[in-house]
Formats: structure tokens, sequence, C-alpha cells
């Protein structure tokens, strides 16, 4: 939450920091701000602060309208508030004595800090980060990395700050725990900033900021010293995003580009794993060794990523024969979990850094688990901490409801399925080669709905004048749903909530009136009779019923107001197309309603606070 930028180079600051926070929105939109070396002659500088509430579109409207000279050297930041409400004076950068600075994270102890160090007097904002500034600024003696290291161990929390001392021009110190952090040296300049989307412009090659180094960014070079004061050499990553991933390409919204990117991410991480017709994981360093002594799954991740896991549940279990559990990481992470050495745990992060999945992920370490993250961001902090890393070739996910990094991570999960699968003897090779094929028959499926899109659109008019909508389903579908009914609470502000179906009669029903939406997913063969049952039941009370089925299904007339289909796949892989269809109900329900399809209120796109 929140994204940070520094630059410093031979470009002019206040462009560059304004076009990175617009690619960092997503991270976090109440509030932006940015602050810019002025040097009025040689020997005197000062550091000028524009910042409000609200997008980085008004920020930049601020920053034209404000007399400024030329600058190569500032800061930016863009807002999701955590302590303080959503003001100007709460707004970053923070400015205290001749510290000014952003951050990312929570000083969980700020209070106390601003208690221990009598700083209440000097304070402007009700957030934590001031208190940060005031610390650093009570240690500067006129050397900025004696500061912070005098400060760090006073704070409690997560943090990544981009630092500018006035009387160092031109020089911006960058450090982090927890919350990411990544930079660049690069021939425009040198750039620090919350994520890769917004160095993308000027390069390809970065390094993740080791945690508790710090970093000082000139123009001519990133020099970064570890505790000790000695300096070191970060490893480069290099990415193969292109800037046009991160663009909208004439979509309206990136969700809606996203959505149509699913069959090319799709193929981007299923293909590269097939070898010789079978799942192989040699070139992402998995070994089969991982798997043979597993006699658990527990899968651990939040909101969609943790629903992909859900739908993978039964695949595992019916594949695999062991038990598996899914935990949302908020809780598990305070738990007491079940789990070993002989426990597979896996962990699911698109960003690779939501702080609550990060911490379970150290937990299942600290019980000797076996971990194997999931992850869409190259060298974020899960892919790093983990013993084993499946990237997911989804390219930047932009829209705050996550879509195509939903269906690769369950690609990612019925790969993993069939290795292991394969790996402990539960499956023959010819088997594998089925499964796989099918898996690759969901492909062309989801182009199948795309080619839909306007019966969708088209049918979603019954939801914009709703204020409740239900999803059900049986089995696998009653998970397609669950995720289905947070696409469509997220963007389109409906309280929807999806129930196996079966469950309906034990209250919900109740809830069912004349013309309550209900969204039935259909497509698992074992339990259709019985859906068909309770959609009937929801029918005769008035519901409005959208149905979704294989193309084969028999419907009888009058259960469904509207009935959607997919093409017939096996049951095991109809959350592909299914998934699909419930985002762009999503979706189109969102724009009908003329709301903000990819920053949706009170949201931001990296969880990266508790
Ligand atoms: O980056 P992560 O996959 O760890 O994020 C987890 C959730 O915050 C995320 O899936 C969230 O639920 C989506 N924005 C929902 O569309």
């Amino acid at each position: 939450m929140c994204g940070i930028i520094g630059y410093t180079g031979p470009l002019e600051a206040k462009t560059i920091l304004l076009g990175g926070l617009s690619s960092l929105e997503y991270r976090g939109y109440d509030s932006a701000g940015i602050a810019l070396f002025q040097s009025q002659t040689l020997t005197s500088h000062t550091v000028e602060l524009i910042k409000t509430t609200g997008k980085v579109s008004l920020l930049k409207e601020l920053c034209d309208s404000t007399p400024l000279l030329p600058s190569g050297c500032g800061i930016g930041h863009t807002r999701w508030a955590t302590h303080g409400g959503v003001t100007t004076e709460n707004s970053h950068p923070h400015q205290v004595g001749r510290v000014t600075l952003v951050h990312n994270g929570i000083i969980e102890n700020y209070k106390t800090l601003a208690e221990t160090w009598n700083f209440s007097k000097q304070l402007r904002s009700e957030t934590d980060t001031e208190i940060a500034a005031c610390l650093i600024n009570q240690f500067y003696e006129n050397d900025p990395i004696q500061a912070i290291r005098k400060a760090l161990p006073y704070f409690e929390g997560s943090y990544a700050f981009c630092i500018l001392f006035c009387d160092h021009p031109g020089e911006i110190y960058a450090v982090r725990k927890i919350s990411p952090l990544v930079a660049a040296y690069t021939p425009s300049g040198s750039l620090a900033a919350s994520d890769l989307t917004a160095l993308l412009p000027y390069t390809k090659q970065y390094f993740v900021l080791p945690e508790q180094s710090i970093a000082k960014l000139t123009p001519y070079r990133i020099t970064i010293f570890d505790e000790n004061g000695d300096k070191i050499q970060p490893e480069l990553l290099t990415v193969n995003w292109s800037m046009d991933a991160a663009m909208k390409n004439g979509f309206p919204h990136f969700m809606l580009k996203e959505i149509h990117e699913q069959p090319q991410a799709l193929r981007n991480t299923i293909l590269p794993r097939i070898v010789d017709e079978l799942p192989n994981f040699d070139s992402d360093q998995i070994p089969d060794s991982a798997f043979v002594h597993v006699n658990k799954i527990q899968i651990v991740a939040c909101g969609t990523a943790m629903y992909a896991g859900m739908v993978s549940k039964s695949l595992f279990e019916s594949m695999l024969k062991i038990p598996v559990t899914v935990s949302i990481a908020s809780e598990f992470r305070y738990e007491d979990p079940l789990i070993d050495e002989n426990t597979l745990v896996i962990i699911i992060s698109q960003s690779g850094e939501t702080i609550d999945t990060l911490a379970a992920l150290r937990l299942a370490k600290e019980k000797g688990s076996v971990t194997l993250s999931i992850v869409n961001v190259k060298g974020s902090t899960i892919a790093r901490e983990s013993d084993y890393v499946f990237y997911t070739h989804a390219g930047p996910e932009i829209a705050v409801a996550s879509t195509k990094a939903y269906s690769v991570q369950l690609a990612a999960l019925y790969l993993i399925a069939c290795r292991m699968a394969l790996a402990c003897g539960k499956m023959t090779l010819e088997e594998g080669k089925h499964f796989l094929q099918e898996l690759l028959c969901a492909i062309p499926a989801i182009d199948m709905v795309l080619t839909k899109k306007e019966e969708i659109r088209h049918a979603v008019s019954h939801l914009t004048s709703v204020d409740n909508a239900f999803f059900i389903g049986r089995g696998r579908d009653y998970a397609f749903s669950l995720e289905g009914a947070l696409k469509l609470k997220e963007i389109s502000y409906i309280h929807a909530e999806a129930y196996a179906a079966g469950e309906l009669k034990h209250g919900t029903i109740a809830l069912i009136t004349d013309q309550v939406p209900v969204i039935a997913i259909a497509t698992q063969e074992a339990v259709y009779t019985k859906m068909i049952s309770n959609i009937r039941e929801v029918k005769a009370r008035g519901a409005f019923v959208i149905l979704i089925t294989k193309e084969s299904a028999s419907i009888e007339e009058g259960i469904a107001d509207i009935h959607m289909t997919i093409p017939n796949l096996d049951d095991s892989f109809t959350v592909f197309p299914i998934a699909v269809i419930l985002q762009l109900i999503a979706y189109y329900t969102s724009v009908k309603k003329g709301l903000n399809v990819d920053q949706p209120r009170n949201l931001a796109k990296s969880v990266t606070v508790e």
C-alpha cells in the first residue's frame, strides 16, 4: 500500500516523478505529493513540497500551477491512508528540519517514539511517518547515512523510505524493511520505487534493495552500504515485461485489458514448462524430491489468490490422496498450524509482498515445512524467501481487481498437482499427458468466452440497480463462486456473497426475494441435478437467475432468466472460462454504474500493511 519513488539525474525530476506516481497509483490513491530540490544558487538549496488529497492527476495540475525552478532530484508518494485521515497535512512527503521523506509501511511504535522524544509540538500531521522524519532529523549532524543508521533501530514495523537531506542536493537515501523497494541506475539517472512499473520506461535491469542496507542515489551511481557501512553489490535482475504491458493499449480500463490477456498469460506460464508433453520444473529448479515425502499440503494466501487455492484443493486431494488445507494468511499467521517437515506449504501471491502472506511463509519455515511460492513479481520478498518459487508469467497486473493473476495461479497449481502426482507415482505418464492436454483446452475455451462479451455486457443490466447478489454452486463451482462474489463486490460495490448451494436452505434462502440476482454455476457433472434443484428453489422464490453451464447441459424452460454457456471441458478445467465470465460480469456492472473500475474505493493493489 502506498507507492514511493525517488529520482535524481539529468532529466526534469518533476516529470519523472509524476509519471512514476501514475504507474504506482494502483498501490494507493487517496492523496499524492512530491518534493523537489530547488537550488537558488550553487550553495543555497531548499526542498519544496507539493501535495494534495486526491489522485495524481490533481497533483499534476497543482504542480503546473506552482512556480518551480528546474530540478533534477526529488521524491514522490501516492497514499493509501493508514494513520491519519485523507488530508493534505497527512499526505507525504513529510518535512522536519533538514529531512524530507516518503514512506511505505507502518511505524507501529510511532506514539511511543513521539512521547519518548517529545516530538508532539513539532508535528503537523497525524501520521506515523512524520515521527520517522522527526527521529532521523534528530540524529542528523550533516551525515545522512549516520542519521538513518542511528534512527533505524527505533522503528518497529515495516518501511521503505526515500529521504532527502536539504544540504545534500542531488542525493536520495533509500532504506527498507519488509516493504518493497526496487532501484536502478540508468543512462537517464538513478531511480528507486516501490515497484518495477515505475522503472520500466527507463530500464529492464534493476535490483531489490537488500533489507537494512542503505542506498545512496546520485545522478551518476547508486552506492549501497550494509549494516557495517561496507559497500555491497546488489544482485541485478532483468525483467521481460515491456512498457506496453503496463499500458492500456487501447482498452478503456486495465481490468478489461488484463481479462483479455489471460489466454496469452496462460500460454506463457504453461508452455515453457512442458517437456515431452509433461510438466517439467527443471528450469524453476523445483526437484521432485521436494514432493515425494509430502503427506499434507497447506495452501496459504489472501483474497483472490486464496480462492485460487480453494479451487485447487479438490484437485490435489483427488490426484494425490493426501489432505489439503487452504488458509487465509491473516488467520494462519496467528494460529499454531499443524504442519511439519512433511508438509508442503504452497504460498500464493501475485505481488509477492502481501504482508500477511509473507508472515505465513515465515511461520511455515519456522515449522520446518517445505515452502513453494507461486508468485508473479520477480524478485519479490515472498519469492526470495521461499524454498522454491514457481513464477507465473502474467506480466504486470495493474487493475486492483485481480484477473489474469488468478488464471495463472490456477494453472500453476494444476501443473504442480500433475507434477507431484507423477513424482509420487499417483499418475501414469499417459494420464499426465492427458491432463496437460485438457489444461491446454482451457485456453481456447477462454477465447470463446471473450467472443461473447457483448452478451455478458447486456446480461448485467439487471445487476446495476441491486444492492445484493448471490453466487451459488456445488463442489468446485462453489469455489469459483467465491471469487465471482469477491470480484463483483470489490468493483461494483454490490453486496455479493457466495454460498454452497446445498447450504441455502439452512438460512440464506430467507434473503431470496423477488428479483434478487442469483448467479448459479452448474458445471460439475456429479452434482448437476442437485444444483438444478437448488436453482428451482431460488427461482420459486422470485430470484433473477443467471445460470452458467456447459454447452452440453440441457436446461429446462423457465429455470433461468439468463443462460450463459462455456465450452464442454472436463469438470476439473471449467474454472478457466467460468472465471472469465465472472470477471466480465463484475467489469460490466462496474462500468454501467459509472464506477472507477481500476481503482475501486478504499482498496489498493498490494496490501503491505496488516
Ligand atoms: O498480491 P497478492 O496476490 O498477495 O494479493 C492478494 C489479495 O490482496 C488480492 O488477490 C485481492 O484480493 C485482489 N485485489 C482481489 O481482486
